[in-house]
């Protein structure tokens, strides 16, 4: 086995000029492929709310719910930094209480770091987090939890008031100690300037080609979250229709008394009857 990726590592890449890559796994068996396939860090991402439970955003999602999810993708993966999101209102009520909630991703859900969403606003809890000693990814741009205020799932940072906010968060993420941060669906050229601004890795999501590395959330990558799929998404295999087939034929072949065959059973000598007779 590969050794385990490190927070120096991650932060070495950006140094050395190696793209970082990241992908969202909620549970052991897509954590396992994509630790498999040698992604450098796999986020447990509250995405899980609308991809996995069926939620219509991120804002109900519950400590609960994220720590179950870490669990089990922390037995999947052996290589990957493993991230997990707070959810909202785990970190934003006080200090104390998004130092606590952060230490049960690492205590009690197998995490390497956390990852949670806000500007120069949250860099006091960021600085809070890290110096208990948690790795903390930060996030900006569209922050989903807090979309309504941002007047929706919209591209952020166009124009330059809300550009030099940005790039101005992004610095105080880095002095407030934060290793990475994510970049969510801003202009190329801003998430360039970002990029060239901090010394810590940037992580583009619907952000262009010039960030230090990249993450999708997996369901959207793989085809199998249909209810919508950002224009920024690059769909590299399309599951859902392939499932649909799969469970079909299957249904078919149950109702028409082809499944199970022979191949697919257990055999024994024994006469039916003579058993019945008993
Ligand atoms: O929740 C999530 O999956 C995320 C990514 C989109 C970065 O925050």
């Amino acid at each position: 086995m590969d050794k385990k990726i490190t927070i120096q590592d991650i932060i070495a890449m950006k140094k050395n000029g190696e793209k970082i890559s990241m992908l969202t796994a909620y549970d052991a068996s897509f954590a396992g492929l994509i630790d498999a396939a040698g992604i450098d860090m796999v986020l447990v991402g509250d995405s899980l709310g609308m991809v996995l439970l069926g939620l219509n955003s991120t804002v109900p999602v519950t400590m609960e719910e994220m720590l179950h999810h870490c669990r089990a993708a922390s037995r999947g993966v052996k290589r990957a930094l493993l991230v997990g999101d707070m959810p909202f209102m785990s970190y934003q009520v006080s200090e104390s209480e998004a130092i606590a909630n952060a230490g049960r991703f690492l205590k009690e859900a197998g995490c390497d770091a956390v990852k949670l969403e806000g500007g120069s606003e949250m860099c006091g809890i960021v600085r809070a987090i890290a110096t208990a000693g948690i790795s903390v990814m930060g996030h900006i741009g569209l922050t989903p939890q807090t979309a309504s205020q941002l007047g929706g799932y919209k591209v952020q940072g166009r124009d330059a008031d809300s550009a030099r906010r940005l790039l101005q968060a992004a610095r105080d993420l880095e002095s407030a100690g934060a290793f990475a941060i994510v970049l969510e669906c801003i202009p190329a050229q801003l998430s360039e300037a970002i990029s060239k601004a901090v010394s810590i890795p940037t992580i583009g999501i619907g952000a262009g080609n010039h960030c230090d590395g990249q993450v999708l959330v997996t369901h959207d990558m793989v085809g199998m979250f249909e209810k919508f799929t950002p224009s920024f998404v690059k769909q590299y295999v399309n599951l859902a229709p392939q499932i649909r087939e799969a469970v079909a034929a299957y249904h078919e072949e149950v109702k028409n008394g082809s499944f199970p065959d022979e191949e697919h059973s257990f055999n024994m000598q024994l006469d039916v009857q003579s058993l019945l007779d008993q």
